[in-house]
């Protein structure tokens, strides 16, 4: 199951079409040689409601995480008041482990991000764009910078208004460096940091659309969803809607387009690929990344990011779309960078290891999240260590069943990704577990009652 042709890679030379040892960086001169910005041009032929209904009639997907649909996110917003600015805000925060699909579009594409970002603008009618990139993205966020740079001196950006004020629309781009926290990714602490405070996530409703950034309608979209803007404005929604898969559910939302798949952990070739979404996972491993990295054995995988869970050894064949979440017993296809396991991995260190992440990272708010988070570490370190009794095991369980957005015991999903972790791979993976705590004895005395 492979693309025709490259769509958000045709300038990234990647397998299976180009070499990726050939990548460099994309500047705006060969950019526009290459067709770049013809797609600006178009949509400013378009009323801005018309760019938005095309992007919601192609059903393009959120890459961040979510899947909410762009053009859906795009038309919750109130109508301009002429009341002050409108943002855009770009979430290139990227700090999920195991996700890198963002940072391959900084590194070599970056008018293509930019490019989405202009249309996103023009069709939400906002002026304002703040490009928000994690803090360890040093080379990334230079790239970043020279591009936004290249893109004022042609006259995209800037008060004259789009191409040197051919069209009296103006947008003011600014790029705004992450200092490292994770929790920063989610969209309201993100807003929260670049308003210049403590990242900490902000109750919902209201939804940064009506009150956003400086209490503003914002819409904060994922590098990748923006950079498919373009392509969905060139060729249409019917095109787009050629590649990818409907849902298998009836009435269900489909899983439309290509999307980067960052593999990663224990496959032969490693890398970011473009592949058509409901690939299955095997053929992602098996055709794209050379096999199983010294022909080992599948065990498992997690789906798309930590906080979506993991999937079982039986789960090798399950197709890479949205529909993931119900068909597979995880959270949601996330970030659809998969990290491989192979037979020799001991999934309660796994286990221990993405608690750990997310102990670490919550930003305090929530009590379930702070103490949850590192209860649950806990008794992961003594499962692993061998000291723990299945009455911990059970306990583990319950701690972790308790917290997030799913239970309604936090203000963000963080703490999620917590509840998918242990309930997944304690759930596939139990006698990994069982084989190191020690059965719990009940003295007769109670057990008799
Ligand atoms: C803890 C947490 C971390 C997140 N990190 C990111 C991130 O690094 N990048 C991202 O695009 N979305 C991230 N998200 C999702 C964002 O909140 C938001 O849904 C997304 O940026 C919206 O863009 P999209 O609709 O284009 O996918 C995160 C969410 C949570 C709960
Ligand atoms: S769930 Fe965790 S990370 Fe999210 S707001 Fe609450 S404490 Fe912070």
């Amino acid at each position: 199951m492979r693309l025709s042709e490259p769509i958000l890679t045709a300038r990234i030379p990647s397998w299976p079409f180009g070499d990726p040892a050939k990548r460099k960086v994309v500047s705006i001169d060969e950019y526009t040689r290459t067709g770049g910005y013809q797609a600006l041009e178009k949509a400013l032929d378009m009323k801005p409601t018309e760019v938005v209904a095309q992007v919601k009639d192609a059903v393009l997907r959120g890459r961040g995480g979510a899947g909410v649909p762009a053009g859906l996110k795009w038309s919750f917003l109130p109508p301009a008041d002429g009341a002050g600015h409108r943002y855009l805000c770009i979430n290139a925060d990227e700090a999920e482990p195991g996700t890198f699909k963002d940072r391959l579009l900084c590194d070599y594409d970056p008018h293509l991000v930019l490019e989405g970002i202009a249309i996103a603008c023009w069709a939400c009618q906002l002026d304002v764009a703040y490009f928000f990139i994690r803090g360890e993205y040093h080379h990334q966020a230079e790239v970043m910078r020279a591009a936004i740079a290249e893109a004022y001196a042609k006259g995209i950006f800037g008060p004259q208004g789009m191409f040197r004020g051919k069209v009296k629309f103006a947008v003011e781009c600014h790029l705004h460096r992450g200092a490292g926290a994770y929790i920063c990714g989610e969209e309201t602490g993100l807003l929260e940091a670049i308003e210049g405070k403590r990242g900490w996530p902000r109750v919902k409703p209201p939804f940064p659309a009506v009150k956003g950034l400086f209490g503003r309608p914002t819409i904060v979209n994922n590098v990748e969803t923006l950079a498919a803007v373009p392509a969905i404005v060139t060729r249409g929604a019917p095109w787009w809607q050629s590649i990818g898969v409907a849902s298998a559910t009836p009435g269900g939302m489909p899983s439309w387009g290509p999307k980067l798949m960052g593999v990663s952990g224990h496959v032969a070739r490693p890398g970011c690929f473009e592949a058509p979404l409901g690939i299955p996972l095997s053929t992602l491993v098996n055709e794209y990344c050379g096999g199983m990295r010294n022909g080992k054995r599948f065990k498992g995988a997690v789906a798309g990011g930590v906080s979506m869970g993991v999937l079982g050894t039986d789960q090798f064949d399950v197709p890479m779309d949205f529909d993931i979440g119900h068909r597979a017993n995880v959270l949601g296809l996330g970030t659809a960078c998969p990290t491989i396991f192979d037979e020799d991995t001991d999934m309660v260190a796994v286990c221990r290891n993405i608690v750990r992440f997310f102990k670490n990272e919550s930003c305090g708010q929530c009590t379930p999240c702070r103490e949850g988070s590192g209860w649950a570490y806990q008794l992961l370190t003594r499962i692993e260590r061998g000291d723990a009794t299945t009455a911990d095991l059970d306990l583990l369980v319950e701690v972790s069943g308790s917290m997030g957005l799913g239970h309604g015991t936090t203000i963000c999903g963080l703490a999620d990704g917590v509840d998918w972790a242990v309930k997944t791979i304690v759930g596939k993976f139990r006698a990994d577990f069982e084989r190191r705590v020690k059965p719990r004895f009940i003295p007769v005395h109670l057990a008799a009652r």
